[in-house]
């Protein structure tokens, strides 16, 4: 297991992104525990990328509950379909919002959150398990690439639970 997570903050997103995913993976290669995992993703997520918040919900009787995060304390339950977490869980689709304040039912867990980016995490069956949420205190500030390489931070967790 890496020691430590180290990404310059002078470098571009995509060169952070590039830096960070190779120890990523040696993160979480030589643990099994899900939540051991989750829980060091959203630590390195939200200290290389400085994001506002990172954290995982679990789907769990029909509710989206919090798993492992970093930031302020959240909301822990979420209804199918409610939020930017539930919609994402609903439609199965990534949900790039750039302004909360526009997204109608935006579950406001930080008056501070700005912007977000909810990812969908499927098993083996292509059902909705988890999702990651990433919140900015930033206007707009997650496009094409977080998308891409998020992706690939969730392929880690899929791979391996699957
Ligand atoms: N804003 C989310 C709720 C979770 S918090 O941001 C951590 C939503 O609308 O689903």
């Amino acid at each position: 297991m890496f020691e430590s997570i180290h990404i310059a903050d002078s470098l571009t997103k995509e060169k952070k992104y590039q830096e960070l995913l190779p120890q990523l993976k040696g993160l979480t290669e030589g643990e099994s525990d899900l939540v051991a995992n989750l829980a060091n993703l959203s630590a390195a997520l939200h200290s290389s990328m400085h994001f506002f918040w990172v954290g995982f919900y679990f789907v769990k009787n029909n509710q989206l509950v919090l798993g492992p995060f970093q930031g302020t304390v959240a909301c822990t339950r979420i209804d199918f379909g409610k939020g930017v977490c539930g919609k994402a869980w609903e439609t199965k689709q990534i949900q790039m919002v750039d302004d909360v304040d526009g997204f109608p039912g935006h579950i406001a867990c930080s008056s501070l959150s700005r912007s977000e980016i909810v990812l969908p995490i499927f098993n083996s069956k292509k059902e909705v398990v988890m999702v990651l949420d990433i919140d900015s205190d930033k206007l707009a500030d997650f496009d094409e690439t977080d998308k891409k390489y998020l992706q690939e931070v969730i392929l880690l967790i899929e791979k391996k639970y699957e």
